[in-house]
């Protein structure tokens, strides 16, 4: 399949980073079913995406006119049977490997079988996932940065039995996205969560051995690197939850005391401080 010949795009998952991607490619012109557990969660994750929208006409990226237009292309659904028309479908649901194996069994039934079924996961295996279904050839990792609509890199993750013609399709999607696109073997991390994981959880270790303060922490990689943003804000941006899913899952893998959690990151995750989505994280929020 060229991307030319995809239409209907399929999202499952309207949480920071599913609706991120839904809009991303409403605004390149594809029609956007989004999928979501229940209702609440659905509307908060449309009302994400118009808010996203509305402050990139605040910023002059987008057109009044261009947002409706991107609005009325998105569809959200409760239903995983209203992906039977999709060509494509990018899975963001929560970084456990037992519900991503569910959802790409599900979508592996439901969709055409020219479909391609794409994970954004941010460390588990392509290639496990791939074996959920019966075409692991068609299955392949697009891994999106939040804020989606912002950050301009799409990391492709290809699996063992990943076909060259969907990885072709993922650089193209990449194009028609305006992103640059960098491929990555299926390996715990890929390129950018293998680097930055420890990072972050060095700076936890940092802040626990009382080296510095984490606002000192902050301000020295803001300032010293020109980092968009210090650790512990960036930990808080990405949510804690989802970086102790990532640090677990690859410290299951590679067994790297690197990649093992601190304990304050648990218990912050325990505590629900999960960052700026919940209001506290290790600053606290508005
Ligand atoms: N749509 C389009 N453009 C938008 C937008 C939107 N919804 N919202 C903001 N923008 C644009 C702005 O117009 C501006 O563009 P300009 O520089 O051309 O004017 C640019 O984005 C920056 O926006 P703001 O000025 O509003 O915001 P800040 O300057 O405070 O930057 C930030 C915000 C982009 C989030 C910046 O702080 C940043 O880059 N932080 C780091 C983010 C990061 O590292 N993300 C990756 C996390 S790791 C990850 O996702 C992987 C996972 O697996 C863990």
């Amino acid at each position: 399949m060229r991307i030319q010949d995809v239409r209907t795009v399929g999202v499952v998952g309207c949480g920071l980073m599913g609706s991120g991607i839904a809009e991303i490619c409403a605004r390149a012109g594809f029609q956007v079913i989004v999928r979501e557990v229940d209702e609440t969660l659905l509307q908060k994750g449309l009302d994400r995406i118009r808010a996203s929208m509305a402050k990139a006409v605040e910023r002059g990226k987008l057109s009044a006119a261009e947002m409706e237009a991107a609005w009325g292309r998105i569809r959200g659904t409760l239903r995983m049977e209203d992906f039977a028309d999709c060509d494509l479908v990018i899975e963001a649901v929560v970084e456990e490997m037992g519900t991503k194996k569910q959802v790409f069994a599900a979508l592996d039934r439901i969709c055409p079988p020219h479909a391609v079924l794409a994970s954004n996961t941010s460390s588990l295996s392509i290639t496990a996932l791939g074996s959920a279904t019966r075409r692991p050839e068609k299955v392949v990792g697009l891994h999106f940065f939040n804020p989606a609509p912002v950050m301009p890199l799409l990391e492709i993750v290809v699996g063992l039995q990943t076909a060259e013609e969907t990885v072709a399709l993922g650089r193209a999607l990449g194009e028609r996205l305006n992103k640059s696109v960098v491929l990555s073997k299926d390996r715990p991390g890929f390129i950018v969560n293998r680097l930055l994981i420890p990072y972050l959880l060095d700076a936890i270790r940092l802040l626990e051995e009382g080296v510095a303060t984490m606002e000192d922490i902050d301000t020295a990689m803001r300032l010293g690197l020109n980092h968009p943003m210090g650790p512990f804000t960036l930990m808080d941006f990405v949510g804690l939850d989802t970086l102790l899913f990532i640090a677990d899952a690859m410290f299951e893998e590679l067994k790297d005391p690197r990649y093992a959690a601190p304990p304050l990151l648990r218990r912050m995750v325990a505590a629900g401080w999960l960052g700026r989505k919940s209001g506290r994280g290790f600053y606290t929020y508005s």
